[in-house]
Formats: C-alpha cells, structure tokens, sequence
C-alpha cells in the first residue's frame, strides 16, 4: 500500500442514492432467495468498506494490491494465522467473557485463543502421559502437571485435558510432516484427585514467516509476528463449561509482547528448573527437567451446548476435514 495520506480529498460518492441504491442491488436485497443474515452483514460490510474508499481516498493501485495480498493469504492459508494478529480472535474471546460474566459464569481459568492447529484424535491417556517421541534429544525434559478443579476448589475427577504444543523448532506435528504422528498431542484423563501429569519437551516461541502475506500486514503497521512458547489446553467435563485456553512461559521475550495477543496475566506459568536428584529420579528421568504447573479451575453450566468446544474447522474433526480447511499457518 502507499502513503495517500496528504493528498487532498475532494470526491465523496458514498452517501449519494445512486450508491446508496447500488448497495442494496449488490447485497441482494431485491432478490427473493439467499438469506436474510447474510443479506443484512454483507449490505453492512460492503457499506463499511465503500465509505472507507470515499473517506481515505483508496487508490485503484492500493485496492488491486489489497486484492493480490488477499488472494496469496488465501493460496497459503494464513487467513488463521492473520485472524489473531488483527486481533479477532481475542475480541472473540472478550464477548464471550461479557456473555459469562453476564451470565454469573465467572471465577473459572481464563479462556484464551484456540489457533488453527489443533488436530483431532489424539492418542488418549489416564492421569499421565509422555507426549514427545524422544527425537529431540537436544530439548528441554519437561514435567507438565497440574489439577483440574471447580471453582469452588472440589477436584474434577475424569476431566479431559487436551494438550498439544511445538517442538524445539516451533513446528507442530502433522502440519510438520517430519514428525511422528500426534507428536506432542494428548488427551489425559485426569485420575481421582483431578490430577493430569504429562512428560514432554520445553516448546519454543516462534514467528510469522518472514515475507509472508501475513507478515507483510503487521509489517505495514509496523508490528513483528512473534509468540512466545505456550502451550495449547482443551479441558472438559460433565457439567462443566468447555474451557479452550493456553500458557504463556514466563521470561520469554514476548511473554508479554504475543502478536496473536493470547497472553492474559493469569496464564503465565513459569518454567522451574529442578536439579534435586530425588526428584530427577522419582520422575525416572536421566537428568535435570523444567517443571510446569497448571491448575485448572472450570466453572459450573448445565446447558449442554457450553460443554463441549464450538464448532469450527479442525484438522481431522470429522473424516470429510482436511488441513485445507483447518488452515496451516502456525498459531
Ligand atoms: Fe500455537
């Protein structure tokens, strides 16, 4: 996009009937068939943005270069991956917080964004689980655990704790074709305290690819594309609402400076280094490992629809998905 900044605005159209008349052809509002909602959001969006062209000018050469930059975010499926840069994915998260809080649906762990690399069907464990495939023998061991509890402190035994995160090189397993199968991806069932315990590898942070469309926007607002190491959760159980969430590693650069914006104060989890032999050995482990803990507190819903995760494009949530749909830029 180029600067239009100082030239002098002159010709305004927007508000005339024959745009405004223009509109209502376009969104479809003179056509018996289609539906309503989308007549009604499309009229809105397309208004939004034929003022903006009027209100800034908008050059033929800035929309065809728009046009070029959303057909290649399309070509690499990194509209997932743009989504949370431009902030949706958090705003999302605020109404749905707004919704709780005014329905008395509070005191539970913060939710947080989702990303597009969750992939479905992992292998299943109870109370504990190794979830990295010992390839990376460079990595940092880590010692994941944590309790599942209501918020009013009584441990959830049963609950469902899916986790999937990155490796050392901030590739996920099966958008990574060079890992194993469900590589750091597990669902533990917590045991009878509420108690989840996973072995794994310390995740590292990673960016945007560097050129891609994605990065070519935050570049013209003047922002990087970095995320600090976190780890993704789903955590459910009967009764309770569905809660999709993530830890931020303390003392990560970006800790506090995501471009995905998921860091929320509550869900930054130190990483302890722990040399105790005692404890190296209770874990059955060769050397010193970095102890993570995360408890979670979930709140109480009856309503069915709020128990488990809302629909979206996942990879293998159903036989008909592919990667395609899920998207595969790293979130
Ligand atoms: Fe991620």
């Amino acid at each position: 996009m180029t600067n239009n900044e100082d030239k002098t605005m002159t010709v305004k159209i927007f508000d005339t009937p024959e745009v405004q008349d223009f509109l209502n052809i376009v969104a479809g509002f003179d056509q018996a068939g289609g539906s309503q909602r989308a007549k009604q959001i499309m009229h809105r969006l397309l208004s939004d943005l034929y003022k903006l062209i009027d209100d800034f000018d908008v050059t033929e050469e800035e929309y065809w270069s728009t046009v070029s930059l959303l057909n290649a975010l399309g070509h690499d499926t990194q509209f997932g991956l743009l989504s949370p840069g431009l902030g949706f994915d958090h705003y999302l998260d605020m109404r749905q917080d707004a919704i709780d809080a005014e329905a008395k649906r509070t005191g539970g762990t913060p939710r947080t964004i989702e990303g597009p690399l969750y992939v479905a069907g992992a292998p299943e464990a109870e109370g504990f689980a190794r979830m990295d495939d010992g390839s990376d023998p460079e990595a940092e061991v880590m010692w994941l655990t944590g309790q599942v509890r209501d918020v009013d402190g009584t441990p959830i035994a049963g609950a469902k704790v899916e986790i999937w995160h990155c490796n050392s090189k901030g590739n996920y397993s099966f958008f990574d074709p060079t890992q194993s199968e469900y590589n750091m991806r597990r669902s533990i069932y917590a045991d009878g305290e509420g108690r989840y315990t996973a072995r794994s590898i310390i995740p590292s942070g990673y960016g945007v690819p560097e050129g891609a469309p994605t990065d070519v926007v935050l570049k013209a607002l003047g922002r990087h594309g970095e995320r600090p190491a976190h780890i993704h959760y789903f955590v459910s159980a009967p009764e309770h609402q569905h809660l999709t969430t993530q830890i931020n590693l303390a003392g990560d650069p970006y800790t506090f400076d995501d471009f995905a914006f998921a860091t929320r104060e509550e869900l930054v989890v130190p990483a302890k280094r722990i040399e105790d032999p005692a404890e190296i050995a209770k874990r059955e482990l060769d050397g010193p490992f970095a102890e993570v803990v995360f408890d979670i507190d979930l709140t109480r819903t009856d309503a069915a629809e709020l128990q488990h995760r809302h629909k979206r494009p996942r990879a293998k949530e159903t036989e008909a998905q592919e990667s395609q749909l899920a998207g595969s830029a790293k979130v």
